[in-house]
């Protein structure tokens, strides 16, 4: 498996492109299934969970053609005829968004049998509320041998649900079944993140009605049939609030090509507390910080437009270096401190008290090497290597190519002394 290695210490200086964000792409891409028609999607980042739900779209029937172009691809994907409604385990397992072609199937079909899914092992990541959302919509659902067997003869129809807990990919997955159901969906408590507003954006430009887009209810009235559509996948949010947590962790200036500020305005407001400068320009944001010390700043992980849980890990990897003791609380996810005992292998000083963590800042972190439990946590073993003394050694790091495109050469245009050794069979 290959290995990423960091000599810490540089300061970060440069501009650093923002790709297309992941958890916009995926749910676009099973967009698709819901039209004969070709689907475009440009800006596309390069990434493994790309590649993986290429290879799940193409078994259900959708054929795609990639150009590959010098940042960003542009995929066109064309389910003329859908070959198979059964999306297997062995790719399931490995991304959770894949569960996610169980709306557009059922919507289109009529029938649709989806292993139960996978992704990072960040809590119980239960499906209850896609389940209890299509049951509302008319959907018999049965699990048989690990897989969700849906059905609905007639179609679906439209419904009124509301949900206990804003759930993304039950929104994704519920506002795109609705697109082609019978009747007005209203669906309340919906989740309201940028990726949610971008795939809405996109299914209206491919025919569907919905209202409330960017807000905690959307109202889908459905229709007959949907169109083929070009759309421009969202900057990443949680790429570009990385590196702006990496350019305040080693100090210098970052400028995040094509980030759009408001989609991660809660974190970069933390950004400014802990003491660094934060500028959103036109197309671009700019993080800087000169040679003062950060101040350990609490934050509680909350829904859009909260402080994501997405950037969780990254910034406790911030905050084991500030001047002070940080509370960190996240509740999103149960299970989601598993880059603690990483970055403890650095020096930090964490403990852990239930939902929260107690971050006591130190003066210095030293290399390690450590292994990526998940995917935001191998990022933020990253950007504790960066300020680190001595090298580090990133283990498992196709947690970290499944969501960040070309993480080393990014950084390494900006002055770290970042590299990848290739593993050797
Ligand atoms: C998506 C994102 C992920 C992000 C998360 C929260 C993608 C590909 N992934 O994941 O990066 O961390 O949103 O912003 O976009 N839940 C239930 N029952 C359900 C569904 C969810 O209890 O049926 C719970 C989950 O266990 C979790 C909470 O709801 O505690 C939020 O999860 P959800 O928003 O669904 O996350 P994902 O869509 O899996």
């Amino acid at each position: 498996m290959d290995t990423i290695h960091i000599r810490g210490g540089r300061r970060l200086k440069g501009r650093i492109p923002v790709s297309g964000a992941k958890n916009a792409a995926l749910p676009l891409m099973t967009a698709s299934l819901l039209t004969d028609e070709p689907l475009t999607l440009t800006n596309m980042p390069r990434l493994a969970d790309v590649r993986t739900l290429g290879r799940l779209l193409d078994v259900l029937g959708a054929d795609m053609s990639l150009d590959e172009g010098a940042d960003a691809d542009v995929m066109t994907l064309h389910a003329k005829d859908i070959r198979s409604t059964t999306a297997p385990y062995e790719i399931v397992s490995k991304i959770r968004a894949s569960f996610w072609v169980l709306g557009p199937l059922l919507a289109r079909c009529h029938e649709a049998k989806v292993s139960l899914p996978g992704g990072c092992a960040i809590g119980a990541r239960p499906v209850d509320l896609y389940i209890k959302g299509l049951q509302k919509m008319g959907a018999g659902i049965d699990l048989v041998d690990g897989y969700v067997h849906a059905s609905a003869p007639g179609g679906l129809k439209g419904a009124v649900i509301r949900s206990p807990i804003v759930s993304v990919g039950a929104t994704h997955t519920l506002m795109m079944a609705a697109t082609l159901a019978d009747g007005l969906t209203v669906l309340e408590n919906a989740a309201r993140e940028p990726e949610i507003v971008d795939v809405a954006n996109c299914l209206v430009a491919m025919g569907a009605k919905i209202e409330g887009i960017g807000t905690s209810t959307l109202r889908i009235e459905g229709v007959e049939r949907l169109h083929g559509a070009t759309h421009r996948v969202i900057s990443d949010r949680i790429e570009a609030g990385t590196y702006a947590i990496a350019a305040a962790m080693t100090g210098g200036e970052i400028v995040l090509e094509g980030a759009i500020g408001e989609t991660f305005e809660a974190a970069l407001s933390v950004l400014r507390a802990a003491g660094a400068e934060v500028e959103s320009e036109q197309g671009a944001v700019r993080v800087a910080r000169n040679g003062a010390r950060l101040q350990a700043t609490d934050v509680v992980t909350q829904v859009f437009p909260g402080f994501p849980t997405d950037l969780q890990a990254q910034f406790m990897a911030l905050m084991t270096v500030a001047e002070g003791e940080s509370e960190i609380t996240e509740t999103i996810f149960e299970n989601r401190f598993m880059h603690v005992q990483e970055l403890a292998r650095f020096g930090a000083d964490i403990s852990l008290h239930g939902d929260k963590a107690l971050v006591r800042g130190v003066e210095k972190l030293k290399g390690a090497p450590v292994m990526a439990s998940d995917l935001r946590a191998s990022a933020a073993l990253i950007i504790a290597g960066l300020a680190a003394e001595g090298e580090t050694i990133v283990n498992r790091v196709y947690h970290l190519d499944r969501g960040f495109e070309r993480i080393e050469a990014k950084l390494s245009a900006c002055g770290a002394e970042i590299w990848r050794e290739k593993a050797t069979q």
